[in-house]
């Protein structure tokens, strides 16, 4: 069934529909011109705006100095604070810069300082380089890791999560809004409320929900927050950011200061002011930073709850096309409301079926198990292909997807037959 017959069988053309102006959002998106792109979750296509800015500033770097340069931009550098606290419903101060949220989660996990007698709980929607990273943890520090089983509809067994938080008191949570590997949405407030109730530290990875869900770090009650740029903010690479609570930052003991956020003020001293660019590196590509202030200004302009319906919505549509398909399999869980849509084709490798897709302009990902062995691994799948739906993707792109699909399946059944 084609994505329009959905919207008509559907009988209510969204809200959603009327606040998201598609044409315009193509408008200033070059790569929907040439592409039906379906790859958001590995990195959103970022508008004309974003990517004139970080030209623009190249070309003041050209032209009179890297240093100079970013002594002219301060004011758009200060204010990327002031918007991505906006995004996440924080103050300005709880906000630092990365290269990437991996980065993000190291410099807090670094900073925690945690060996034998603690205790990290993570969830099996864990990506593969925090997994590795609480694993080698386990491994080489003595921590204590305990992965806590999900619930029938593929969350994480909230059940499960309290008693593994009275078994050890004060663990850290380390949870996941979103996976890489399905539409998933966790109940990140809902563990918030636990993590509250026994004391833990809540470390929540929101890299694939940051730009497609509406988030209020207050409400969801975690001590950290970690983002990506690239994926549904639309930034470009090479950019993140994370809060981290203000009276959180207090208890953390900074691996390597930097001078960044730190003054050697003495022989042996020196002073760290409490805020959470206390966590960053000096370095950074400021073009990348001025690609990211500008793509968070367009989320917030546009507007999260409306961009959150929209995402949602094309998700849904494209999760009941591809159910319908035969030899198609949708295995996002139960809980899958997110922009990610993960399908298999029977007799195909989701590595040929994204290539097939590939070959009539159409951007997936194959996302194999090794990036998400506590999900994929144990669900007995060994690759899934995945596709994430933007405010950018009109009707003819939901078209060309559910066709080209209809049609690799229906040849593949040809094949095997
Ligand atoms: C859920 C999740 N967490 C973390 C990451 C890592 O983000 P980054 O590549 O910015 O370090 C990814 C990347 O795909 C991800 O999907």
């Amino acid at each position: 069934m084609a994505f329009g017959e959905l919207l008509a069988d559907s009988g209510d053309r969204s809200a959603a529909d009327a606040v998201i102006d598609v044409a315009a959002e193509r408008a200033r998106t070059l790569g929907t011109r040439t592409r039906h792109y379906f790859n958001s979750a590995g990195a959103g296509l970022a508008s004309s705006g974003v990517m004139s800015g970080m030209i623009d500033h190249l070309r003041k770097e050209e032209q009179g100095g890297a240093y100079e340069a970013a002594a002219l931009v301060a004011d758009d550098l200060n204010a990327i604070y002031v918007h991505a606290a906006q995004l996440l419903g924080c103050d300005t101060d709880e906000i630092s810069l990365h290269d990437a949220a991996t980065t993000g989660l190291r410099v807090v996990f670094d900073a925690l300082r945690l060996g034998a007698g603690d205790t990290v709980i993570a969830p099996r929607s864990s990506y593969v380089s925090q997994a590795l990273r609480l694993l080698t943890l386990e491994k080489v520090d003595g921590v204590t890791l305990r992965i806590i089983e999900n619930a029938p509809d593929g969350t994480v067994d909230l059940v499960d999560l309290e008693a593994a938080l009275i078994a050890a008191p004060g663990a850290v949570i380390s949870a996941v809004h979103v996976p890489t590997s399905s539409g998933l949405v966790e109940p990140v407030a809902e563990i918030g409320v636990l993590a509250q109730r026994h004391g833990a530290v809540y470390v929540l990875d929101a890299t694939q929900s940051v730009g497609q869900i509406d988030i209020d770090v207050r409400a969801i009650g975690c001590d950290v927050l970690v983002a990506t740029g690239r994926k549904f903010l639309r930034g470009p690479r090479g950019t993140a950011f994370n809060y981290v609570r203000r009276g959180f930052l207090e208890t953390l003991k900074p691996w390597a200061p930097d001078v960044r956020g730190s003054e050697w003020s003495g022989e042996t001293e020196w002073v760290t002011p409490v805020a959470a660019r206390s966590l960053e590196t000096w370095e950074a590509a400021i073009a990348g930073r001025i690609g990211l202030g500008l793509a968070i200004r367009e989320a917030l302009e546009r507007g999260m709850p409306a961009t959150e319906s929209f995402i949602a919505e094309g998700a849904a549509r494209l999760r009941a096309a591809f159910a319908e398909i035969d030899g198609v399999t949708v295995v996002d869980p139960p809980a899958a409301t997110a922009g990610i849509v993960t399908f298999t084709v029977d007799g195909m490798h989701a590595r040929d079926v994204s290539k097939e897709l590939r070959a009539r302009r159409i951007d997936t990902i194959a996302i194999p198990a090794s990036h998400a062995q506590w999900d994929l691994g144990a669900r007995g799948i060994d690759a899934v292909v995945r596709a994430s739906v933007h405010v950018y993707n009109d009707q003819s792109d939901f078209d060309a997807f559910i066709d080209a699909v209809t049609d690799i399946a229906e040849t593949q059944r040809g094949a095997a037959a």
